[in-house]
């Protein structure tokens, strides 16, 4: 894997650009972002709804590749892995929360938490430290109680929490989290932000939010506002 010369930085986004082919005309939605986040910031995106901030998170998790551009994270350049070892570095480094949590119904929530140790076997936790861990990460987030339970049992909060607890489980180095409270009510959505601030301390991950909510980004260490495609300071906006 290349290395790239930004060992403190834990997450280091050099000029990216993103545009997407349309049958229309190429929407050019990143234009031109830079930012650099050591371990233990915290940043949040804020943005009218189109301004990338989705965009720039599947970038920063390399679900989706920059057009222009370098995006360097615990210091490897991933996009030039090859597809599965791409797979495996995600697997291991970065951890996503999905406005709608994403889980799968099918499963219980602890088999849901456990779902990033088994897409790798071999490379990851041990089952039983796997299981050991998905098990303290439930009983951290309150839900101790429902491991046995299926998603549709939970209430949305909940969902999110089991979430939070699942994208946690490898101790990914970044924690991406994309409306992480957009679906909750103002209770259920300060207990979701309460549990993402005391793990990303507890666990010392960078911390990165996409976000409507001026309450839950006043919270974060760093803010940027995505205009016209660049990153900008809020107060500058
Ligand atoms: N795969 C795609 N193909 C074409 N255009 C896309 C694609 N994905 C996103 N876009 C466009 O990129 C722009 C930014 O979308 P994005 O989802 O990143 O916005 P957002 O800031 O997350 O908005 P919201 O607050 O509504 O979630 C939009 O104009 C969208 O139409
Ligand atoms: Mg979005």
């Amino acid at each position: 894997m290349a290395t790239l010369p930004n060992p403190s930085g834990l997450l280091a986004v050099r000029d990216v650009h993103k545009r997407f082919a349309t049958a229309a005309a190429p929407v050019e939605v990143l234009c031109g972002v830079s930012f650099e986040l050591a371990a233990g910031e915290a940043l949040a995106l804020t943005g009218p709804s189109g301004s990338g901030k989705s965009t720039l998170l599947h970038l920063l998790g390399a679900l989706d590749r920059p057009s222009e551009g370098t995006i360097e994270i615990a210091g490897s350049d991933p996009f030039a892995l090859p597809e599965p070892e791409l797979a495996g570095f995600r697997n291991r480094t970065i951890g996503f929360v999905f406005q709608d949590s994403h889980l799968l119904p099918q499963l219980t929530v602890l088999d849901n938490v456990l779902l990033p140790s088994l897409a790798f076997p071999g490379r990851s936790l041990a089952p039983a430290a796997a299981r050991e861990r998905a098990e303290a990460l439930l009983a951290r987030v309150g839900l101790g109680h429902r491991r046995a339970h299926r998603p549709a049992e939970l209430s949305g909060g909940e969902r999110q929490r089991a979430a939070v607890a699942r994208a946690l489980l490898l101790r990914p180095a970044v924690l991406l989290c994309d409306e992480p409270t957009g679906s909750l009510d103002r209770a259920a959505a300060a207990n979701v932000a309460d549990l993402l601030f005391e793990l990303h301390a507890a666990e010392g991950t960078v911390l990165v939010a996409a976000t409507h909510s001026l309450e839950l980004a006043a919270r974060f260490s760093r803010r940027f506002e995505l205009v016209e495609g660049r990153c900008v300071e809020p107060s500058a906006a």
